[in-house]
């Protein structure tokens, strides 16, 4: 009779335990598939109104790919735009479209990122006068434009300063010279554009990679430091955009072109500081995110680019796959 008891009564332990386990995991989950729906889905029907924000956005990395799809899609919506970048004869011509198309003004600035601490008194002193709401912090480059190790690339000496000069100094200083001015009127959006490369240790691409988290760190602590006092600093971690950066892999349901990239990406700023930028990336990397047997097929990219590359993305061991290769794979080309 006693260990009937006994035994209903750990039954009983071990039944609520099991139902506040599920209890849990079924609120978590359906609290993530709101989240979700709100960031990606009524993002779309309401949108935050950018031109509050002040009259200026200022792109890093202006002339082409996802720069160039930000400044036009924030033209688009009512603010004028200074883009940065090296080439004066792409500014010119961007500006020229920008102004043409969306009717804003438009100012360029020409620097080279790479060159590290010196450039940013002189684009201060272009910036002066100028009500700066949003700041888009979007240039970045790769350590080099295939997979390799950290030492096998020419000049590894040259090329490491370059590469967190862009990457991270940019970043830095191109948010303090604006922060002063939007503290002031107590209002701006600061958008960090930051890489799936960053979400964990990326082999064979280790400084882009660990360039990419600091994006992720810096944004997050900056958004915590200033909320309070009326300044957004958003993360966007894109996976893959069709962009001369991965040489222009064509557009298919997983890859999106740089303008839907950044009409989706600006679309979720007021209701998320941490976004994929779209519904697609957001799918893709939430797949990469669960054990392997829960993955859905048509989404198990890394895998197949893994087991068609001999282990190549995963074991990092073979050196000769150079990204256009990597990305049509996982692209499904
Ligand atoms: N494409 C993707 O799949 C992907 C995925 C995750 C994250 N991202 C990130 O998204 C950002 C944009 O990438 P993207 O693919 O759009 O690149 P992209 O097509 O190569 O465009 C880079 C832009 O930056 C400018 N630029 C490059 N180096 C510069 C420098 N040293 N100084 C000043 N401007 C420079 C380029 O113009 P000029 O040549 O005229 O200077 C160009 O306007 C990067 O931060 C990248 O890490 C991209």
């Amino acid at each position: 009779m006693g260990d009937i008891a006994e035994c209903s009564w750990y039954s009983l332990v071990l039944c609520s335990i099991g139902s506040v386990t599920v209890v849990y995991y079924l609120l978590r989950w359906s609290w993530r598939c709101w989240h979700g729906f709100k960031v990606y889905v009524l993002s779309e029907i309401w949108q935050t109104n950018l031109r509050t924000y002040g009259q200026w956005a200022v792109v890093t990395g202006a002339t082409s790919g996802i720069g160039r799809a930000y400044a036009e899609e924030l033209a688009r919506r009512g603010l004028d735009i200074v883009l940065i970048s090296r080439s004066e004869d792409k500014l010119c011509s961007v500006a020229k479209e920008i102004e043409s198309r969306y009717k804003r003004q438009t100012r360029v600035i020409q620097t080279d990122f790479t060159e590290g601490h010196s450039i940013y008194s002189a684009i201060a002193q272009q910036l002066e006068g100028l009500q700066i709401g949003i700041l888009v912090n979007n240039v970045g480059m790769n350590y080099i434009g295939v997979l390799a190790n950290f030492l096998d690339v020419p000049d590894p000496d040259q090329r490491i300063t370059q590469v967190i000069n862009c990457n991270t100094l940019s970043v830095t200083q191109m948010s303090r010279l604006v922060l002063p001015g939007m503290l002031e009127r107590g209002k701006g959006l600061i958008i960090n554009i930051s890489s799936e490369a960053a979400s964990q240790p990326q082999p064979m691409l280790s400084v882009y990679s660990a360039t990419k988290i600091f994006v992720t760190y810096f944004s997050r602590c900056l958004h915590a430091e200033y909320r309070s006092k009326g300044i957004t600093v958003q993360c966007v971690v894109p996976f893959i955009v069709s962009t001369n950066m991965t040489h222009n892999v064509p557009v298919n349901p997983l890859v999106k072109s740089a303008a839907s990239f950044a009409r989706d990406a600006l679309n979720t700023v007021g209701y998320t500081t941490y976004t994929s930028g779209c519904l697609t990336h957001a799918l893709q990397i939430s797949n990469l995110h669960m054990p392997k047997n829960k993955q859905p097929s048509f989404l198990q990219l890394v895998d197949k680019a893994d087991e068609l590359t001999g282990g190549a993305w995963v074991r990092h061991h073979q050196q000769d796959l150079r990204p256009p290769e990597l990305y049509m794979i996982l692209a499904g080309v």
